[in-house]
């Protein structure tokens, strides 16, 4: 699969994302912006190495158009997070709006993807709206299936970046950032404490302490699909980053040495699961 031509849509984005420039308190936006950057750069770095993904099936390689309905995507799935901060000043989906939503319906309204193919619209389109969605449709096509992963991916290793500077210092969009969860390094949830020992991923909604942050962060490891994005994070030392304030936590012991060994795994070629739903 060749590289996409971005460079018509990156001006389009960064023109739409300018009329939100004048709105009081617009740091978070600011940040919105740099994390499609890197969310696209992500996902261009996995359309690139796909022929080393040993799970990734022969006619998604060869399949252009999915590729680029994959990193179009990428470079709108937030597009939504503009009028979500400037109408509510949350980025807390259950205070406000679905931004995935929010994003499909900015992307038609602007017409953003009028130049592509019908088939490239259709993929982008569903990847954005379903970048979000706690649980994917089981029965998605292929190539929607693969567009919307590679979103996920791109979307979580970079919000893995975000989220581990935010977990060591205190700036002034960390309430925002964090999504409005308490700061209370001794205290956790059971019921996220159990979802990583039963490997279920919980949803922001569960959220109630910082650490259960880092806990969601830790069961998301599993949820990365390609080889690339996880050798990526684990290369990166930012699950280390997110994990470090855990190990104080005797009670916490067996679910954090758990995370660990998904993060040893993550190293190695061929582990996590891909493909199947989550
Ligand atoms: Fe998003």
């Amino acid at each position: 699969m060749s590289s996409v031509d971005l460079s018509e849509h990156r001006k389009n984005f960064l023109r739409y994302t300018e009329r939100f420039n004048e709105i009081p308190e617009a740091a978070p936006l600011r940040l919105k912006v740099e994390h499609t950057f890197r969310v696209l750069e992500h996902a261009c770095r996995i359309v690139e190495h796909l022929p080393q993904e040993v799970s990734v099936p022969r006619e998604i390689l060869q399949d252009e158009e999915a590729g680029r309905a994959a990193v179009l995507a990428a470079l709108y799935h937030d597009c939504g997070r503009f009028p979500q901060f400037s109408r509510y000043r949350t980025f807390l989906d259950a205070r406000s709006v679905n931004h995935a939503v929010l994003s499909f319906k900015v992307m038609r309204d602007e017409d953003f993807l009028r130049q592509e193919s019908r088939r490239v619209r259709a993929l982008a389109q569903c990847a954005v709206l379903l970048h979000n969605r706690h649980i994917l449709p089981p029965l998605l096509e292929r190539d929607a299936r693969f567009a919307v992963d590679v979103v996920r991916d791109a979307d979580k290793l970079d919000i893995f970046r975000i989220m581990a500077g935010y977990l060591t210092q205190a700036l002034p969009e960390k309430d925002a950032v964090l999504l409005h969860v308490k700061d209370e390094p001794d205290r956790w949830s059971k019921e996220i404490e159990a979802a990583v020992l039963t490997g279920r991923v919980p949803g922001y909604a569960e959220l109630r302490f910082v650490n259960d942050f880092r806990l969601l962060l830790g069961t998301w490891m599993g949820e990365l699909r390609f080889e690339v994005t996880r050798r990526a994070l684990a290369e990166s030392g930012l699950m280390e980053i997110v994990l470090e304030p855990l190990n104080k936590l005797p009670g916490l012991h067996t679910a954090t040495k758990l995370l660990y060994r998904q993060l040893e795994a993550c190293r190695s070629p061929r582990a996590g699961s891909t493909g199947g739903g989550q």
